[in-house]
């Protein structure tokens, strides 16, 4: 389990017992007073590195080169600034519900609050509320946990309303508003409620002293955000908009009322740094992106080597308990039919199959058994980890699909069925069972499903075609 932790009490109140006696504080001094005059009595900025959204992205997969994020990196990049007040992370740490969600969900908690570098704040994201809610409370008791527009009466409910940091005399308070509930906990008996957001952020900065600043983690997308936040009051000195269409983190602070609105950006690549003070004309920031790059100079790029020791037994641990195999075939196959195998196609369309086999598609289960094997590229059971895997072959997760290696060697690699779908009806009567593209997507929307911008930064669809061009045999053309 995670590894204990002793609270942070000496720094944090509670929020429960509103912290009262602060409010005597002298609150916005008006700009008459001068631009010096008028910064808060502790006029440093804080220093807060935020983050969200990191759908699950604990390492980068190492397609192409280059790729920015992880959590070694990421660890490491703190514990060598040292200088961070608040480490903040918005939520949504992973994207999606499966058994391997979970654990990357533990591994991710362990990561950021059981390590060197625990963080101040984590908010709650709508898709970390879709896991399982018993694993999900269990893995987060005793973290740091933020979320005001949730309620739940379970006893093992995690989220408190709102948290306070004392930096250098500056109080910060930190609350995070979800917006938004999974399916699964919609609805009248679920045990997870959702609170108006005004009145939830209200509630979460009842008590604060004026001279408080309010910080708060924004789920849901830019729109909403600009709506809801000028509405919000007291006025949150800076809202961090945790969106998933948000690829990058903004590069400076936008005002919006008497509010900053920074986004965090996705997939951990890029961290933000915000200094933050409040002027007597309202809130100021400046930013800095942290891109997460890899060393070019330490063994294996850098990354903190605890961090890593912690990821590769999650990776051992996703292999011994044969995570792979058990998500394999939950879902239903794509068109209804089964699914046969790349050779099955062969004695039909053999020119589509040379132009196939010819292609990186037909190599992409050696290439998973090759960088597996090679401990400077990965040397970590990559044949087994579900993500890696699912790009790499056909129809995992999907009924009739890809399991193993062992027991489904013809579904290995990017085959035909892959692109256009489980053939074993049309087999049976090609003219009768059309193939055509899987989901009936145009082609380039299909490529871009495995050549993300991570996978493929350079991906254009009429040059990569080229590479894998093939079509209908000479005597299968259509009927005019
Ligand atoms: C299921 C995921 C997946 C889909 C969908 C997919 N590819 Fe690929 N593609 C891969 C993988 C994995 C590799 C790398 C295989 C290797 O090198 O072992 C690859 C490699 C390639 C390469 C060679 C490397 C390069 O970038 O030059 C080309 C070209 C390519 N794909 C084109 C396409 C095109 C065009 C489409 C859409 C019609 C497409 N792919 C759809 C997974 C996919
Ligand atoms: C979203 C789909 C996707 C996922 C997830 C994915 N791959 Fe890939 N992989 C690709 C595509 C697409 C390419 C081809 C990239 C190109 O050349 O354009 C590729 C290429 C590769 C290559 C060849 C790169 C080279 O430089 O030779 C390796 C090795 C590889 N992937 C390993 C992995 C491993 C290990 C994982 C899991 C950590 C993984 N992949 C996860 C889609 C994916
Ligand atoms: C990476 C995805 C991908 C893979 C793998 C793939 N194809 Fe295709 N295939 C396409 C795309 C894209 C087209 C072009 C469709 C279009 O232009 O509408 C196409 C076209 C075709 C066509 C002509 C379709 C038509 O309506 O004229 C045939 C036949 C075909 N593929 C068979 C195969 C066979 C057989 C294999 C395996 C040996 C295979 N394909 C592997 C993506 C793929
Ligand atoms: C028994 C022979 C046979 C086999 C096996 C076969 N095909 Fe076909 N396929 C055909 C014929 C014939 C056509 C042309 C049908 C027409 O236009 O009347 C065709 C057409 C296609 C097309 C073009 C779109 C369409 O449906 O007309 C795709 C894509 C395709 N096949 C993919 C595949 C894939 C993938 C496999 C392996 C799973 C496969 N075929 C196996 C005979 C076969």
């Amino acid at each position: 389990m995670i590894p204990c932790r002793p609270l942070a009490v000496a720094v944090f109140c509670l929020a429960l017992t509103a912290a009262t006696s602060l409010t005597q504080c002298t609150g916005e001094a008006g700009p008459a007073a001068g631009a010096a005059a008028a910064l808060q009595p502790a006029g440093d900025p804080i220093r807060l590195l935020v983050s969200g959204s990191l759908l699950g992205r604990l390492e980068p997969c190492g397609c192409a080169s280059g790729q920015l994020g992880g959590l070694a990196r990421r660890m490491q990049h703190i514990g060598e600034r040292r200088s961070y007040d608040l480490l903040l992370e918005g939520g949504n740490l992973v994207d999606g519900d499966t058994e391997l969600d979970v654990l990357k969900f533990y591994t991710c908690v362990q990561v950021l609050t059981g390590m060197q570098h625990p963080y101040d704040v984590l908010g709650v994201g709508p898709k970390d509320l879709s896991l399982p809610l018993d694993e999900w409370s269990a893995f987060l008791a005793g973290a740091q946990v933020v979320a005001a527009d949730l309620a739940s009466e379970r006893e093992d409910w995690p989220a408190r309303p709102w948290l306070e940091k004392d930096v250098r005399g500056q109080i910060v308070r930190v609350t995070s508003l979800t917006l938004s509930l999974p399916p699964a906990l919609q609805g009248e008996a679920a045990p997870v409620r959702l609170l108006p957001p005004l009145a939830a952020w209200q509630r979460a900065m009842d008590g604060a002293a004026a001279t408080t600043l309010r910080i708060l983690l924004l789920h849901g997308d830019e729109a909403t955000a600009r709506a809801l936040v000028p509405t919000l009051r007291p006025a949150p000195d800076l809202v961090v908009g945790v969106d998933q269409d948000h690829v990058e983190p903004t590069p400076r602070s936008e005002r919006l009322g008497d509010s900053l609105l920074v986004f965090a950006g996705i997939r951990g690549r890029v961290l933000l740094e915000v200094s933050l003070t409040r002027t007597a004309e309202g809130p100021r920031a400046a930013c800095e992106l942290v891109p997460l790059a890899g060393s070019k100079t330490l063994p294996g790029g850098g990354g903190d080597p605890d961090v890593k020791a912690v990821l590769l037994a999650h990776r051992e641990q996703v292999k011994q308990e044969k995570v792979l195999e058990r998500m394999a075939r939950r879902l239903p196959a794509p068109n209804g039919a089964a699914y046969v195998g790349t050779e099955t196609c062969r004695a039909c369309h053999p020119q589509a199959y040379d132009a196939w086999s010819q292609s990186r598609h037909a190599k992409a289960w050696e290439t998973l058994e090759i960088a597996e094997a090679d401990p400077k590229r990965y040397g970590w059971p990559v044949t087994h980890y579900p993500d890696c895997v699912g790009c790499h072959v056909v129809g995992h997760r999907e009924a009739t699909g890809f399991v193993s290696f062992a027991d489904t060697p013809q579904l290995a690699g990017v085959g035909c069925e892959r692109c256009h779908g489980p053939g074993s009806d049309h087999l049976l009567n090609p003219a009768g069972n059309r193939l055509g593209l899987l989901g009936g997507v145009a082609a380039s929307v299909l490529c871009v499903q495995c050549h993300d911008f991570e996978q493929s930064p350079d991906f254009v669809y009429a040059e990569k075609w080229q590479a894998i061009r093939h079509g209908r045999e000479p005597h299968q053309q259509p009927p005019k």
